[in-house]
Formats: C-alpha cells, sequence, structure tokens
C-alpha cells in the first residue's frame, strides 16, 4: 500500500505537476480574448486515467447530498436538481470506497477543475483532503468514517471562483495519481451573503431575501409628478438562467481567475449586458420602430431574453433601461451578488462630465433641439449592487451604482461602475469606477441660455434641484417605493450638501457658479393626474416677489416625449400675458394631446416666461405622465399543487380608436413560462380576453404578471398574486 506523503511536499507534487502538464503559452491580444482561461464551458480532458492497482477506489459522484446542502446554502430554488453551494460555507458529501478507507494509510483527495488549464496557484484547480488539514484556501474535514463510506465535509474558500466545477476523486498510487475521470459530478459555486467573509456578505436576513432571493420586482417609471411601475420577473432561479449567466461571463470574455470578484464581475456584466461593442444580451432602441424585435415596453421579465440570448448568442431586440436593469438584476441575484434596481427622477445625461446640463432657449421660447446637446431623462433606471470595496478605504463598501445601460464608453467600453454610494453622496468621486458620471446624473445643475438670431447665447436662468429630484427601489419584503434620494445626497442646502459639492469640484467636475441677476417674479406650474386619453389643464402659478405689477409673456409648448428625453411631436404651442401682482394667480391652459400621442404617454412641457419690465426670462420644465389603463390579471381554480389552474387577462379598450397590432405577454414565477399573443386589432369599445392554463408543480406564492403593448399603448401592466397549498 502506498503510504500518505506529508501534507506540504504533496501540495508541491501536485502543484508542480498541473504546471509542467500546460506549459504557458504566449499569446497576442487577440488570442487573449478568446483565450480558454476566459472560459467556464470548456473543460480540458483530465489527465489519463491510470489502471486499477489495489488502492481503494472510490465512486464519484457518489452521494452529494444536494437536498440538505441546497437548503443550508440557500439554493434549494434553483431548478437545476445540481448541486450548487456558496462559497465560504461547508457542504457534505459522502464517498464510497470499494474496501474500508484509512486515513492514516490511503491518499485520498477530491479534486475541483474549472475550465481548461486548472492550475493551483490560480484556483482554478483545488485539491482538498480528508484526512488531514488542508494548506490551502479550501478547508475540508472527514465528517464521519463508517469503513467503506465516508463523509466528508468542504469549505470553498470565501473568495474562490464562481462558476460550474467539476469534481473528481483521486487516489494516490505508487504510480502516480488515479483520477476517476469517468466519473466527475458537476457543482455550481456561488457568491454567499451568508458568508462573513465573502466580500458580498450582507447582515440582515430580510434584505438577503429580497436582494438576492427574491425572483420578481417592480420597476418604478414615470415622471416624478406621477411615479408608475411595471411588474418585472427576474426569474434567476429558473430553468437554464444559471447557465445562461454563466455564459454570459464566458461571452465576456472574464478570466475564470477574476471570476471571484464580485467588483469585476459587475463591471464585466454591465458591459455584456449592451449589445455596444461587444454584442451583448441587449440592443438599445429609444425611437419607435421595433420592427425586428419587440418593443422594451413589451417585456414581463428577464427569463426569455436570457434564454434567447443563450442559446443564439446575439443581442436580443429592444431595451431601454429598465429591461437593461431587470436583466442585470437577474444576473447578479443568480450569482449571488446583492442588488436592486433603482429609478432615478430628472436623471442628467451629461456629455462632458460637467455638472451643467445646458437647455438653448430660442427666440420664441421654445427649446433648441438643434442647439441643446444635452438631455434630461424623465427618469433612468440602473441598478446598486452590495459588496464590501477591499480596493478601497473602509467607508467605501456598502451599495455599488452598476448601469448597464449604454450612455457613456468608460475606458473604451460602454459600462458603468461599480460607482460607490458613499463617495457619490460625499463628493468623493475619485475612486473607480465611473463616480463623477453618476455623481453629474443626480447632481447637475439645468442652466437655460437664450439664443439670439445672431447666435449669441446669454445664460438666464439656472435650476440646482430640478435634476436628481428623488430617487426610488421597491421595499424589502413588499411592493411599496422607499425613497432613497438620502443615500446619493445631502439635504438642499445644507452644509453637508455645499462640502460634497466642493469636494466633487476639487476632483475635478465643474459647477456653474455665476451669479445671476435676483428674479422679481415666481413662476411655477401644476398638473393634477391625468389618466391618458383625458385632456387637461395646466395650473400657472405667478407671483410677484416685490411689491411691483409685472407684465409677464408666456410661452408654453408642449412635446409628446420618449422618457430618455428626446422629444417627438409638439402638440401645443400657446402664448399668453399675464398681469403679476404680489398676490398667488393662477392661469389655466388647456391642453390637448390625444391626436399626437403615441409611445409612452409621456408629455414634456416647457414654459418660458419674460418679464417686460425687467428683461428677466423665468423658465420651467415639466414632464407629465399620463395614468395608462390597468390590465385585469385574475387568477382561478384550486390553488393547490398539481390542481390546473387558470390566468385570465381582460382588456377594454375604452378609446375612441381601434388598437392596432397589440401584443399581450403573460408569465409566472414557476408556474407559467412567458406566452405571448397577438391581436391584429381591437376595437373601441370592445374587450379582449385570453386564458391560458397553468399547473403549479410546488406551494408557496406565485405572481403572475401580464403586459400590453401596441404603438398607441406602451405602459398596460397588471398583476396577480396566488399562493398554492401543499
Ligand atoms: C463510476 O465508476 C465506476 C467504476 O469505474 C462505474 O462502475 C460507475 O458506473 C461510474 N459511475 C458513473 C455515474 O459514471
Ligand atoms: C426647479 O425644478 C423643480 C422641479 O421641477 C421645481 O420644483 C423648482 O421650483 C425649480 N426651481 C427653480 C428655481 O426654477
Ligand atoms: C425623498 O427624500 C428626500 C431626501 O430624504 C426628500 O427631500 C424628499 O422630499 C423625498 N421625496 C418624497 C416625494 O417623499
Amino acid at each position: 500500500k502506498n503510504s500518505v506523503l506529508s501534507s506540504r511536499s504533496e501540495a508541491v507534487t501536485f502543484s508542480t505537476m498541473f504546471r509542467s502538464e500546460h506549459p504557458r503559452r504566449s499569446s497576442s491580444h487577440h488570442e487573449w480574448r478568446h483565450n480558454k482561461e476566459n472560459s467556464n464551458a470548456l473543460a480540458d480532458d483530465v489527465p489519463e486515467f491510470q489502471a486499477y492497482d489495489g488502492t481503494p477506489r472510490s465512486q464519484m459522484p457518489d452521494d452529494l447530498q444536494e437536498e440538505q446542502n441546497r437548503r443550508e446554502h440557500h439554493t434549494d430554488l434553483f431548478a437545476s436538481p445540481n448541486l450548487i453551494v456558496r462559497r465560504g460555507q461547508e457542504f457534505r458529501i459522502s464517498i464510497t470506497f470499494d474496501g474500508p478507507y484509512n486515513p492514516s494509510k490511503d491518499g485520498f483527495y477530491v479534486e475541483f477543475r474549472i475550465g481548461v488549464n486548472p492550475q493551483i496557484h490560480k484556483q482554478t484547480a483545488i485539491i482538498v483532503s480528508p484526512n488531514q488539514d488542508n494548506k490551502g484556501p479550501w478547508q475540508s474535514q472527514l465528517l464521519e468514517n463508517k469503513g467503506n463510506i465516508i463523509e466528508m465535509g468542504i469549505t470553498p474558500s470565501a473568495n474562490c471562483i464562481v462558476g460550474k466545477f467539476l469534481m473528481y476523486a483521486v487516489v494516490v498510487a505508487p504510480t502516480g495519481l488515479i483520477r476517476d475521470k469517468e466519473n466527475s459530478s458537476e457543482i455550481y459555486i456561488l457568491f454567499n451573503s451568508w458568508a462573513p467573509d465573502d466580500t458580498v456578505f450582507m447582515h440582515d436576513d430580510t434584505e438577503r431575501m429580497e436582494y438576492v432571493l427574491n425572483q420578481v420586482g417592480t420597476i418604478y417609471c414615470g415622471s416624478i409628478s406621477n411615479v408608475m411601475k411595471r411588474p418585472w420577473h427576474y426569474g434567476q432561479f429558473e430553468n437554464g438562467i444559471l447557465d445562461a449567466c454563466l455564459y454570459l461571463m464566458d461571452d465576456a470574455t472574464i478570466p475564470l481567475i477574476s471570476r471571484g470578484d464580485p467588483v469585476v464581475v459587475a463591471r464585466q456584466g454591465s458591459a455584456k449586458l449592451n449589445s455596444q461593442d461587444d454584442n451583448g444580451v441587449l440592443t438599445g432602441k429609444w425611437s419607435e420602430d421595433y420592427s425586428h424585435g419587440r418593443a422594451p415596453t413589451s417585456w414581463t421579465g428577464s427569463v426569455e431574453i436570457l434564454h434567447l440570448y443563450a442559446s443564439n448568442g446575439v443581442p436580443v431586440n429592444y431595451a431601454q433601461c429598465w429591461v437593461y436593469a431587470g436583466v442585470f438584476n437577474t444576473f447578479l441575484r443568480c450569482l449571488g451578488i446583492p442588488s436592486r434596481v433603482i429609478t432615478n427622477y430628472n436623471s442628467a445625461h451629461d456629455n462632458d462630465r460637467s455638472l451643467k446640463t445646458d437647455i438653448i432657449v430660442d427666440c420664441n421660447g421654445k427649446i433648441d433641439k438643434k442647439y441643446t446637446k444635452d438631455s434630461i431623462w424623465n427618469f433612468h433606471c440602473w441598478n446598486e449592487c452590495y459588496m464590501a470595496r477591499p480596493d478601497l478605504p473602509l467607508d467605501f463598501g456598502g451599495w455599488q451604482v452598476v448601469d448597464a445601460t449604454p450612455q457613456e464608453t468608460s475606458d473604451g467600453l460602454y459600462r458603468c461602475g461599480p460607482a460607490p454610494l458613499y463617495g457619490i453622496k460625499q463628493g468623493v468621486i475619485c475612486y473607480p469606477y465611473d463616480s463623477p458620471f453618476v455623481f453629474a446624473e443626480v447632481n447637475s445643475d439645468v442652466i437655460f441660455y437664450k439664443r439670439d438670431k445672431y447666435g449669441k447665447l446669454t445664460k438666464v436662468s439656472v435650476n440646482e434641484t430640478y435634476v436628481g429630484k428623488m430617487l426610488l427601489t421597491k421595499a424589502i419584503g413588499q411592493d411599496v417605493p422607499i425613497n432613497i434620494t438620502e443615500l446619493y445626497k445631502f439635504p438642499e442646502g445644507t452644509m453637508q450638501e455645499r462640502l460634497a459639492l466642493q469636494m466633487a469640484e476639487s476632483y475635478g467636475t465643474e459647477k456653474d457658479r455665476s451669479v445671476l441677476p435676483k428674479v422679481d417674479v415666481e413662476m411655477k406650474v401644476t398638473v393634477k393626474p391625468v389618466t391618458l386619453g383625458e385632456d387637461f389643464q395646466l395650473v400657472l402659478i405667478f407671483q410677484s416677489l416685490g411689491r411691483s405689477l409685472y407684465n409677464v409673456d408666456v410661452f408654453v409648448s408642449g412635446n409628446v416625449m420618449y422618457y430618455t428625453g428626446v422629444s417627438g411631436p409638439e402638440f401645443m404651442s400657446t402664448t399668453l400675458q399675464v398681469q403679476v401682482d404680489p398676490s398667488r394667480q393662477k392661469t389655466k391652459v388647456p391642453s390637448k394631446y390625444m391626436n399626437k400621442l403615441f409611445g409612452h404617454g409621456n408629455l414634456h412641457f416647457f414654459i418660458t416666461g419674460k418679464v417686460k419690465e425687467t428683461g428677466h426670462m423665468l423658465n420651467i420644465m415639466h414632464p407629465v405622465s399620463l395614468i395608462s389603463p390597468q390590465l385585469t390579471v385574475k387568477v382561478t381554480g384550486v390553488p393547490q399543487v398539481n390542481q390546473r389552474m387558470f390566468v385570465t387577462v381582460e382588456f377594454t379598450n375604452n378609446f375612441g380608436f381601434s388598437l392596432k397590432d397589440v401584443t399581450l405577454t403573460v408569465e409566472g414565477t414557476w408556474v407559467l413560462p412567458p406566452k405571448t399573443k397577438t391581436y391584429s386589432s381591437i376595437a373601441p369599445a370592445s374587450t379582449i380576453t385570453w386564458t391560458q392554463s397553468f399547473i403549479p408543480m410546488d406551494p408557496g406564492l406565485k405572481m403572475l404578471m401580464a403586459c400590453l403593448d401596441c404603438e398607441y399603448l406602451r405602459q398596460v401592466c397588471g398583476t396577480a398574486s396566488v399562493y398554492i397549498n401543499v
């Protein structure tokens, strides 16, 4: 019988062996991109099987105790039956030998290999043994020895590579190593926010339930004056999604050795989610022709998108910010990085990373579209992911902004973050990645310029509070928004806010410091919530701040708008004259928009006031999101496992015209994969009803969501939930 070598010399034997097997190749940059070190899908041919020589042989896979391991590792929700565990936490396996196992004599190891050319010093090959202390980063112990069967506990290091490993039984024999290559088992290892040593550790269990385990969510949209929401099915545990996420990392050519670092995984993930410059998951489209794909508003979740991408390997058409954020959230939660979707209302999209968003007003008091290059999005969605930042000073851990929507390139690629939230709030924007960009998205000043007929620009007014007016995310454990503005900035007008701005300036952002003449007239606008299809009134409120009377020429223009800030056709343009005195005065301006309506039902009003006596200009931008009709979603049948149930989606066209080319999508967590139906036309006053049956296979709360989408109606969604009994 072979004697077991000391653990020290053994480690040497192994690592030498792995190195000499695959001498390092030198490669050009091009080769590097396609290098196998960036692939989890490829695995090399393991070294030759050696003849049986009488040493006790194990049979792997034997008992991976999937059920218990998955429960203890919070991976039991995954649809695939595989062994899926989280790093930094022990899992157990049983191994059967064909003779009694003797810990002091028999050299036996469990070996984990990932990718081609696994090597111990890269942590792409790991060996653990039941019978002695491990010197490597992974721990193991012999839990029980029942003669022919042993139970082993294995703890992957809390910073190990995340992905799919192959697990082998290896026996040390006088002739060398015997690796039972026919008998490998797959094991997926994920990030672990339950493990204190993992950089994605979270303290609070309710937070982990929401940010890692919740498969459904709500994404806020609309505008500041009318917050609307969309349900979103993240579906991170559904069949095929974990493999799709690993494929995404392969496709993003994230080197295997970096896949234990959530900073790298989140950053490269943000680049790969968009199709710009790397053929990523989703193609963005911000104009109305969606004929080569599906409208961004028609998706109900990430599952179908990730399946399409993983099976075809080409970008899926089409996305806008909430689609990028929804799919990115699936990717992060699936791998175990806590994450959430954020909505920033009035999000500045700065081209030059200054803190100035310039709006040019023409002599008629309208936005001069030709000369206005910056844009402000009614809302913009991004993600936050939670992790320590060992690469940065201590306080910069915690929530990090990552954004997969292609806006600006970062180090040559369309990607953004992770940018530490703490630094954005404090104005300490020198730390990676992309902090100045995110800082500007929530802190820019809007500066209005008048452009005269000779092209001369004069600064006329500034709004320092318009941008980043409010940030929302879904609350933990319930479907209501929480206002997280205070995580991004200090309250307006406080000393801390000023200090944060000064700090940001010291890192090179530019703030407008010019002093404008004192305003003599105040102008405000209010609009009551408006239902799509109804006409409404704008209420303008004026007040003279001095004692004098002023005459103000007012220009009101209204445009239909994509949420991105790209404006569509103008539907109204009115001028009026008001006399303003020191009391508050209301002026009502009727607005008719229906014949011009399309797209997302977002309207954008731009109001300019010119004070005759002083020549001062007042400017207001006011986005209005129209309240969409609801989709009724009802669930009927006996809510019990293995009983047929029905989901019925109903919609009535209350508009005075037919809706053309309508798509209706419905899906449910675990119970119903996405289904789509199209209607060529829905006549006025008619109702469509669509029923799908499903059979719930397991108990618990299930969510069903549906969205209706057509050219004239882009935000029509509904949800229903049902509790399935055993
Ligand atoms: C494992 O190896 C043993 C012995 O070579 C073989 O009989 C058994 O079928 C293998 N099991 C699997 C699952 O491949
Ligand atoms: C800036 O815009 C916000 C949001 O529309 C508005 O409430 C505020 O009154 C504006 N401030 C000025 C100075 O115009
Ligand atoms: C959101 O929070 C900010 C900062 O805490 C606060 O100033 C603002 O009024 C809040 N907005 C709403 C609508 O509650």
